[in-house]
């Protein structure tokens, strides 16, 4: 069978669950026998990125260097999952239209709650004024405005969100829904 590649394209806030989904969905695909790759921002910024800063420019170079790994990837049939802020529209809709089996998804939560969440204290930090140009405190996201899934980690479980992923991706026929109960012959 011929392996149909795609980009999953995480994008939302720092703490709005975009690696645990992630990393979920990375696990689901390959119990499913596909091939997967994960490209987290955090771990990029430490290799292909390394010196990258956090102004508009650094960002941009960030997400299209994300973009264009992606997209050697798809076209050779595999599955990539990014998981980065990604805060500029145009950078990720220039992304969308330059590959194929691009696929948005807008990991939603309010800064409010990622705040409080603050897995890594960087709001902290950044309401400190040790952190410049915070992504959601003094620096932009721009939310998808036609994302193609939406998950909401105010509102569902991991496990949920990850189930809406998997279900579009069966709605557009890249893996095949899984039987419910085994049969034994
Ligand atoms: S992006 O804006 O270029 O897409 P990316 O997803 O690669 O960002 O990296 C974001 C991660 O870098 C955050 O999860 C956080 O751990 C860290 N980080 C450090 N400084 C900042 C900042 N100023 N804004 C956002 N994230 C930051």
């Amino acid at each position: 069978m011929e392996r149909k590649g795609l980009i999953l394209w995480l994008t939302g806030l720092s703490g709005s669950g975009k690696t645990t989904i992630a990393k979920g969905l990375e696990c689901e695909l390959k119990e499913r026998c596909c091939l997967v790759e994960l490209l987290d921002g955090d771990i990029i910024r430490t290799n292909l990125s390394k010196g990258l800063g956090f102004s508009r420019e650094d960002r941009e170079t960030n997400i299209r260097r994300i973009g264009f790994v992606a997209n050697l990837l798809s076209r050779n049939g595999v599955m990539v999952i990014v998981a980065a802020i990604s805060p500029y529209r145009t950078v990720r809709d220039e992304i969308r239209k330059t590959t194929t089996n691009f696929i948005e998804v807008y990991v939603n939560a309010p800064v409010t709650v990622c705040e409080a969440r603050d897995v890594k204290g960087l709001y902290a930090m950044a309401r400190a004024g040790k952190i410049k140009a915070f992504t959601g405190i003094d620096d932009p996201y721009e939310e998808p405005l036609n994302a193609d899934i939406v998950c909401y980690t105010t509102q569902e479980s991991v496990e949920e969100s990850i189930a809406k992923v998997i279900a579009e991706l069966e709605r557009q026929h890249f893996i095949s829904t899984k039987p419910k109960n085994k049969m034994i012959d």
